[in-house]
């Protein structure tokens, strides 16, 4: 750990220059889930507590550099001071005599919420001026957003170097979760790694086959790997350009030890549409007019044994088209059954990344996964065995 925890430094009197991620969705002005604003909280209630004064510096939707209203931070005002239970002051810039005034002006107990630093262009360009100034705002540097981690961005990495650095709670919780995990994990590991196209994570796949000892592809991806045995997988999403790619995957898993699980059965229908007729099949007998659009009852117990030998879990991605019923069946009865043998004590288990947040809430079982993730891009990079940008400025 090469990182210092915001809890070892001393922050009474110290303006905390505090990089968030509250990268949330809204709609019509109000922000529709909440879950990154509550994860910061322990974070901001800290500094105020222990005396020192949280500014924070975030990002908003992709506005390339340029001031675009509708991506303004402004309206999350409302729901950082419910979150908070202080008071939030906004400042339209994040740099300059607006900035450094309202940081001036703040008075004790509050908190201050600099607009969106995407707004300048030398954000996304590592710029050292930008961080420079960004840096006039704090006496301290604290990142406590590890889902923007894996941005090289000037306030998730270079403002880090200009001050002293330390990570916040929730990045503190991410990387202590994730290196558990995937770093040295309790042994036997496996991952459950599902989604539409094995070629949005083949870093991925490439990665866990060397660090895990079974890998669970489900989804989309997972029929790839069946064409790439040779069977077939009629109108099924499917890259069937990737086949080889997929063999070359298969190999790696042969030889590092790693046992692969693709569905032994099935639910295949005519079209993609929520209760279309269905009928569970084996893999081999996919008809050619039908598409797979989950894995069926027997995968779902071959994915319980293996679950039932492991002590930890990783999971990205859902196992079947989770928007449709009935074809979320094989996500909810997988991920219930890792709760279940999480609530019981006997596995530790960690997700994150884009749907899978989603398909665990639906199915009932993230509450009881040992730690769920905040971040996107961000844990499949760190699953992909990347280093974060953000997370090596740190310390
Ligand atoms: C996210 O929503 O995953 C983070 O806020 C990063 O956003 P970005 O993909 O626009 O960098």
């Amino acid at each position: 750990m090469a990182w210092t925890p915001l809890t070892d430094l001393e922050l009474g009197g110290k303006r905390v220059l505090t990089r968030v991620d509250i990268n949330v969705p809204v709609e019509d002005g109000r922000v529709t889930d909440i879950t990154r604003i509550d994860r910061i909280v322990p974070t901001v209630k800290h500094i105020l507590a222990a005396g020192g004064t949280p500014i924070l510096l975030a990002h908003f939707g992709r506005p390339k550099g340029k001031v675009v209203p509708e991506m303004s931070l402004q309206p999350l005002v409302p729901a950082l001071e419910d979150a908070f239970g202080t008071g939030v002051v906004f400042v339209a810039d994040c740099r300059g005599p607006s900035a450094e005034a309202a940081v001036g002006a703040l008075s004790s107990g509050q908190v201050l919420l600099c607009e969106n630093t995407r707004f300048h262009a030398g954000e996304e360009k590592n710029d050292a001026d930008l961080a420079a100034e960004m840096a006039k705002l704090g006496d301290i540097y604290c990142n406590d957003a590890f889902s923007a981690a894996h941005r090289a961005h000037a306030s998730t990495e270079a403002l880090a170097r200009l001050l002293p650095n330390c990570a916040g709670k929730l990045m503190e919780a991410e990387l202590t979760a994730l290196e558990a995990a995937l770093g040295t994990p309790k042994r036997p590991v496996m991952a459950v790694v599902g989604g539409a196209k094995v070629s949005t994570k083949l870093d991925l796949l490439g990665n866990l086959v060397e660090k895990v000892d079974a890998l669970v592809i489900g989804g989309g991806m997972a029929n790839t790997f069946l064409a790439a045995q040779g069977l077939d997988v009629g109108k099924s999403l499917a890259e069937h350009d990737m086949t080889d790619t997929a063999k070359e995957i298969a190999a790696k898993a042969a030889s590092t030890g790693c046992e692969l699980l693709l569905p032994r059965d099935v639910v295949v229908a005519r079209e993609f549409a929520a209760n279309a007729p269905h009928e569970v099949v084996t893999a081999e007998d996919c008809p050619a007019d039908a598409m797979i659009l989950d894995a069926g009852p027997d995968a779902v117990a071959h994915i319980k044994q293996v679950i039932d030998r492991s002590a930890t879990l990783i999971w990205n991605g859902p196992l079947g088209a989770f928007e449709l019923t009935p074809f979320d069946a094989a996500t909810n009865a997988a991920a219930a059954y890792a709760a279940e043998k999480t609530a019981a004590g006997d596995l530790i288990s960690v997700a994150g990344g884009g749907d899978t947040v989603a398909a665990l809430n639906q199915a009932g079982a993230a509450e009881h996964f040992t730690y769920i993730s905040t971040a996107g891009g961000a844990f499949l990079e760190w699953m992909e065995g990347k280093t974060l940008p953000g997370v090596a400025a740190l310390g």
